[in-house]
């Protein structure tokens, strides 16, 4: 299993002031940043955009920016997101549109490519792309919204996934997004879990060092 990351998801960080949420995340020695791009169709609810990555970069982030796309038509953006900075780009597998051409052609683009499955996404709905990605997502409640409660439910779906990646010597990680906290995050490596995004657990911890600290150590 791939060394842990945590990556806090700036959708719970200070949006008058987003780059400095990124720097404090910086500070702490993470690597990794979460964005959470929304289009009001996908999900009901806005978030930011392209720009906002290309702002990030022009104030100096030198972060991994792990983009999640809620979009309706993510194959449209694929290209200004990269362009902006994006260093991995996920996308859901539920709406229809060509989810291998859109992966193949994130990687053309010089990005990672992840898919993203839904909480009531079965793992079969992604076994035939699991050979052309570098990461896959497994949405631990509905997406549109931080602060939800994590579902227990979606653990014997990471187990799955697990199996399939070490049955198959796949290489990609296995990433969970929603309630994610210290109480949970260890239950999601022992089924297989590997990157933590955390939003509203991290962003109002007490002691972000120690949450970083902590996700360190299960390596
Ligand atoms: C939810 C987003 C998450 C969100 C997680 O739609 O995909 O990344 O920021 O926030 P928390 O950790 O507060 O559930
Ligand atoms: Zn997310």
């Amino acid at each position: 299993m791939p060394a842990p990351i945590l990556a806090p998801s700036l959708l719970a960080g200070d949006h008058a002031n987003l780059a400095a949420s990124a720097a404090q995340v910086a500070r702490l020695g993470l690597s990794w940043l979460h964005l959470d791009i929304m289009d009001g169709h996908f999900v009901p609810n806005l978030t930011f955009g392209p720009e906002t990555l290309a702002a990030l970069r022009r104030a100096g982030s030198t972060l991994f920016f792990d983009t999640h796309l809620m979009l309706a038509e993510p194959q449209r953006y694929i290209e200004p997101f990269a362009k902006a900075g994006a260093n991995l780009i996920s996308i859901h597998i539920e709406p229809d549109y060509d989810h291998a051409d859109t992966l193949a052609r994130i990687r053309q683009l010089g990005c990672q490519a992840g898919i993203v499955l839904n909480p009531d996404t079965p793992a079969d709905a992604v076994a035939q792309l699991l050979d052309r990605v570098d990461l896959v997502l497994v949405m631990t409640v509905q997406p549109g919204f931080g602060g939800q409660a994590f579902r227990p439910a979606m653990l014997p779906k990471l187990r799955q996934l697990a199996a399939w990646r070490r049955e198959h010597g796949y290489a990609w990680r296995l990433e969970v997004d929603g309630g994610i906290d210290l109480h949970n995050l260890p239950d999601c490596h022992q089924a297989g879990a590997d990157t933590f995004v955390a939003g509203t657990s991290f962003f109002r911890a007490p002691d972000q060092a120690a949450y970083a600290a902590t996700v360190k150590a299960l390596g």
